[in-house]
């Protein structure tokens, strides 16, 4: 029986007592859990990670735990900087993208769907102003824009700065509302998978949801260090309608111009604003391969 069964069941008792035979019932022992640790099909995985001495760590929803090979990629890159200088941009101006790919295939992107950059805010910021910009082409009469009332705190506050007073905030309090809500009116919804960080952790297919945008971090269960940059999702679809807010450099078509009128790249690494986190980004490279080695079924299965 899994945990959701059980809340359900303890939710559907009718008393304490029974409540709590039904908890009892289906707690593990100490020889089941050193069973089920014997068995477990990650278990070479612990491996990878420096974990604390005598601890099961449940904190990844706040901070991963640091990937033993980090060290070395980190060293790499500093070595290819000592050695070859002004030439070691070629390799790191490739990682957002390249990253970013690998991220992809946790998520169910299609190639090139996927960008590594800033961090979770900014690329929300980026993806709400290119779905109101592209609505203003496709359905300009449009007025409402969804909005969970659970999101992160942040959210609200960047979709004030985008809609001005054209658009109304209409919020829902669960995804089974949703529906009731969804009209010829609406520009866009906003919505958390998971509250709030799931990458890593819960499987996701967006190509097969047919999601427009997303976004997410990773130095939760992508195990990437405190502060690693975040990841942009965008559909082909929408690559190339028009152009994403935040117009900066290396979005442009072509970088080194340094030219004063904006002309876009065409595809993902339009999303792209300023420099790439270099060092960050080389350790999101080496634990999402740990994840992906791991693959997401196994992972959630072993929740
Ligand atoms: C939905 C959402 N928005 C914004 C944030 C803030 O992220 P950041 O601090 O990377 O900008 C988070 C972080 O968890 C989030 O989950």
């Amino acid at each position: 029986m899994d945990l959701f069964e059980i809340d359900s069941l303890k939710n559907n008792s009718k008393n304490e007592v029974e409540k709590e035979n039904i908890l009892q019932s289906n707690l593990m022992t100490f020889e089941e859990c050193v069973k089920a640790d014997e068995n477990d099909e990650l278990k070479n995985f612990c491996s990878k990670f420096q974990i604390p001495p005598n601890t099961i760590y449940f904190c990844g929803n706040s901070l991963g735990l640091c990937p033993i090979e980090s060290e070395k990629v980190v060293n790499q890159i500093i070595q290819e900087w000592e050695q070859n200088h002004i030439h070691s941009w070629n390799l790191a101006i490739q990682l957002p993208l390249k990253v970013g790919n690998k991220i992809g295939k946790l998520i169910g992107a299609e190639e090139n769907e996927t960008i590594i950059a800033d961090s979770t805010s900014i690329n929300l910021f980026k993806c709400l102003g290119t779905s109101i910009a592209i609505q203003k082409i496709k359905n300009p009469n449009r007025r409402s824009i969804l909005l969970d009332r659970e999101n992160f705190s942040n959210d609200l506050g960047l979709l004030k700065l985008l809609s001005t007073d054209e658009y109304k905030i209409r919020y829902f309090d669960d995804e089974n509302q949703l529906e009731d809500f969804l009209n010829d009116d609406v520009v866009c919804i906003l919505l958390s998978h998971v509250n709030y960080h799931h990458v890593g952790s819960v499987p996701i297919n967006l190509t097969e949801v047919n999601a427009d945008f997303a976004v997410g971090c990773t130095d939760k269960y992508l195990n990437s260090s405190p502060g690693a940059p975040a990841f942009i999702y965008v559909n082909k679809k929408h690559q190339n309608v028009t152009w994403q807010p935040l117009t900066g450099w290396l979005g442009h078509q072509s970088p080194f111009k340094m030219s004063k009128d904006y002309e876009p790249t065409v595809g993902i690494k339009n999303f792209l604003v300023g420099t790439p986190e270099v060092l960050p980004i080389s350790i999101i490279d080496c634990s999402v391969e740990i994840t992906l080695d791991a693959g997401m079924q196994l992972i959630r299965k072993n929740h």
